[in-house]
Formats: structure tokens, sequence, C-alpha cells
């Protein structure tokens, strides 16, 4: 019976679906910038499993050379700010969203207009918070969305995931661990686990992010959209 319904190809049919995927990419000057190693692999390939679903879908992506595929709406940004205003203008008309980029937490105070030059042996950078996007949606959804948030920790995995389910209010947290050889940025395969905000653990095996996406998307429909 499960499996029949994992067939339907069809089960996302009108739903619009936002997906933040990739690294930021946050300005120290003209020519260097503070970035991480997330390629958007993951984000991509979930986006590309709920168009395969039936599902409209947005993908708010930073700097990454990944394709997409065509059907998807593509909302190409740079920095954590530029995600932060996409994603403030889409969700309101959406009825799931799934954060898996890597925002920088912190940015530059200042951004330089000329080079920095080499001058002394120390150079100082003041950094500031940037806005948590997933907390702030997570404020604002309403009872009919659904949203997902990524937890990537290196350790106390399950506490952190926990934790950032609640302070954040997502439905959904997707924990990468960075313990797991495989995992993570740039490989093509991951292990997640996911938990869900009534305290259910969904443990899966190390696949390719292609297979991953299939079991994010069948677990949200699974726990939101099957169950009546
Ligand atoms: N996230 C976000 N906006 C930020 C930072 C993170 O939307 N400014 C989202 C990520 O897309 C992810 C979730 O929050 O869905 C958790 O990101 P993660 O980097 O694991 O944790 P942080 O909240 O940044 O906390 P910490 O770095 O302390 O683990």
């Amino acid at each position: 019976m499960a499996q029949r319904f994992f067939l339907n190809r069809s089960e996302l049919n009108g739903k619009k679906v936002l997906i933040t995927a990739g690294p930021t990419y946050e300005q120290i000057d003209p020519v260097r910038f503070i970035g991480n190693y997330s390629t958007g692999k993951m984000g991509v390939a979930i986006a590309e499993e709920m168009q395969n679903r039936g599902a409209e879908v947005t993908l708010v992506l930073g700097p990454s050379s990944v394709k997409v595929n065509t059907g998807i709406k593509l909302v190409p940004v740079k920095t954590a700010e530029d995600m932060f205003t996409a994603c403030e203008k889409i969700f309101p008309g959406c009825d799931i969203a799934v954060m898996s980029a890597a925002v920088a937490d912190y940015t530059p105070v200042n951004n330089a207009l000329e080079k920095i030059k080499k001058t002394g042996h120390e150079l100082t950078l003041q950094l500031t918070k940037t806005k948590d996007i997933l907390k702030t949606l997570g404020e604002q959804k309403t009872g009919k969305q659904v949203l997902v948030g990524f937890a990537l920790e290196t350790n106390n995995e399950t506490a952190y995931a926990l934790q950032k389910l609640q302070t954040k209010n997502a439905d959904m947290i997707v924990l990468n661990s960075l313990q797991d050889a495989g995992a993570g940025f740039g490989h093509d395969t991951n292990k997640i686990t996911i938990f869900d905000k009534d305290g259910t653990t969904f443990p899966f095996d190390m696949k390719s992010k292609k297979n991953v996406a299939i079991d994010i998307v069948n677990t949200i429909i699974q726990q939101f959209y099957a169950k009546n």
C-alpha cells in the first residue's frame, strides 16, 4: 500500500515549494569573501524530486555550479542577506519550505570598496550575525505550511538537531553528521537522520544524494499529506 502510494508521481500536484541551497558568500572586499564548502547538490536534488512529484518549485540558490532542471524557478543569490530577502518574499505563498542552504552565520561589518592591502602582521575582521532565515520563517509560519530545516553537526548531533527543531519552530529537521564518512559537503552521497516535531526519528543509510532527496520528500509526504 505504502509502495503504491510512493509510485504515484503527482502527490504534490498544486503544491508550491521553496527550497534554499548552496553556500552564501559574504564579501570582505572586491576580491575576497567568506564562504563554506557547500556545493548545493543536496538542495538541488530535493528541488528536482519535489518537481518529480508534481510540485511547483522555487529554488533560492547561493553561488553554485550545479545544473538545475528546467521548470524549476531559479532565484540566484549571493549573500545571506540576499537569501533572507528572497525567502521572506516567496515563503508566504508556499505550502512547503525546505532550508538546505549552508547560510553564513556571520558577515563582515564593513565591505571595503577597494581591495584591502597587505600591511601589518595581523588583520582583524569584525563580523556581525546574519539573520536566521529558518528561524524567521518559523515565526511567520501558518498552521498549513510545512517548514523543514537542516542541521549540520560534528558532535552532539541529536541534541543539537532537536534543539534546532524546537528553537526554529520547524516541523522537521534533517540531520547531516560530518562524523559519517561520505556525508555532507562535496560528496555525491549523504547519510541523514530526520526528526519530526512529534518526536519520531527516521534513520537512513548512506545513499546517493538523489536517493536521499527521495527519502526526504517521501517522509514529508508521509508525515504531512498522507495521514488523512
Ligand atoms: N539557517 C538559516 N539562516 C541562517 C543560518 C542557518 O536559515 N542564518 C538554517 C540552515 O539553512 C539550516 C538550519 O538553519 O536549515 C541550521 O543550520 P546550521 O548551520 O546547522 O545551524 P545554525 O543555526 O547556523 O547554528 P550553529 O552554526 O550554531 O550550529
